[in-house]
């Protein structure tokens, strides 16, 4: 078993999972059909990394151009490998939830029956494989809303004696809250997730991720906020925030040490699992937090208003806590934080502004 499917492989977290994996020796089989281009423009395209993927790991990396919603088409592609592969990571998706609201049938067709077919593909030709699902804590809704934050000068914030200070753990609730619809989309294929584990004995993992940054991202203003603002801060163009105040807290995690998070998991894989993994009370910012950082990493002030319009299910505060994980994977150790998120990203940013 030496294949590694990596769904979404042209994406922030599948591209950084495909080189992780391509380190450790594995083939890597990219399924992208850069449908975030469709839903975002042509500036979010991910075709440039694929190109990237295929330049650096060389014969160790074959792509396919297939959407996970055609059934029959991510069917043949697991035929070819079957018992050879060894891990799937299943990364491609509708990432917004702005834009979830835009399309829901496209939104749920690609976020859940796309991942009801690449379980199915994995269950029926290569049942021993490890399954990681980049899931989020959009399948929290907005329950942590109703935590009893406080307005600090630049944030909402937990009173340090509050039990989720550290972060929300993963028995919050996941019903009978506002979701947006995406956040239903991305609960429906979690809760699937965990049932091809429990029913099928798959090992299967949901990560349920705060936010995920890094340079392989194609950013753009309805996702991907670190990475906009900074590029935001370097070229001038505008950035618009809604709602809060812009005191909206998220954890932060850099993606490859969320591919680390994955090569622990496949090391003594489980089935039917659920963490949150995340930045945690380690690694998190507001909006107005990246703001000045940005303003701070670019030595550029920048150009950026407010409207009180708050987006869709919009949670005020998200920090995961990570316990969990780390209580069952010791040897999981993330290395970036925010400094070097945001000197990576800068540096990264000024590539793209010179070509
Ligand atoms: N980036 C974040 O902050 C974040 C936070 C929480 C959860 N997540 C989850 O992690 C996963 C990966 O996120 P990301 O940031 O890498 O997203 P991304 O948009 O960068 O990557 C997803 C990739 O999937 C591809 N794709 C989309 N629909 C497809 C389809 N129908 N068929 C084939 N390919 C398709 C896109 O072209 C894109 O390259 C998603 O499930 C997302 O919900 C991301």
């Amino acid at each position: 078993m030496s294949v590694v499917i990596v769904t979404g492989s042209g994406g922030l977290v599948g591209s950084e999972a495909a080189k992780a994996f391509a380190l450790l020796g594995y083939d890597v089989v990219g399924i992208d059909n850069d449908m975030r281009r469709l839903f975002f423009g042509s500036d979010a395209s991910t075709l440039w990394n694929v190109d990237r993927l295929e330049r650096e790991l060389g014969s160790g990396y074959w792509h396919f151009s297939v959407d996970i919603r055609n059934r029959e088409a991510i069917m043949d592609v697991f035929r070819i490998y079957g018992a050879n592969v060894a891990i799937v990571v299943h990364a491609a998706a509708q990432p917004s939830r702005d834009w979830g609201g835009r399309e829901p049938s496209t939104d749920f067709a690609v976020n859940a029956l796309g991942t009801l077919n690449v379980l199915e593909a994995t269950r029926e030709f290569s049942p021993g494989a490890s399954f990681i699902f980049t899931s989020s804590s959009e399948v929290y809704g907005d329950h942590p809303n109703a935590l009893p934050l406080v307005e600090l000068d630049t944030r909402y914030e937990l009173e340090p004696s509050h039990p989720f200070f550290r972060g929300v753990g993963e028995a919050m609730a996941v019903d009978a809250c506002n979701h947006a619809i995406s956040g239903v989309s991305k609960l429906s294929a979690d809760l699937m997730v965990q049932e091809y584990g429990r029913s099928f004995g798959l090992n299967t993992v949901c990560f349920r991720t705060g936010m995920v940054t890094g340079k392989g991202q194609s950013s753009t203003a309805l996702h991907g906020f670190i990475a906009y603002a900074i590029r935001c801060a370097g070229t001038g163009s505008h950035l618009t925030v809604y709602g809060h105040k812009g005191k909206n807290v998220r954890d932060v995690i850099h993606a490859s040490d969320l591919a680390g998070a994955f090569i622990e998991f496949v090391k003594h894989p489980r089935a039917g699992e659920i963490y949150n993994v995340g930045g945690g009370r380690r690694v998190n910012c507001s909006v107005i937090e990246a703001i000045e950082r940005a303003e701070v990493v670019t030595g550029k002030k920048m150009n950026w208003s407010y409207l009180s319009a708050m987006r869709a299910g919009d949670t005020l505060w998200w920090i995961g806590d990570n316990s969990k994980f780390e209580s069952h994977y010791p040897g999981w150790k993330p290395t970036y934080d925010l400094d070097s998120i945001f000197v990576e990203l800068h540096e990264a940013n000024l590539d793209c502004w010179s070509c």
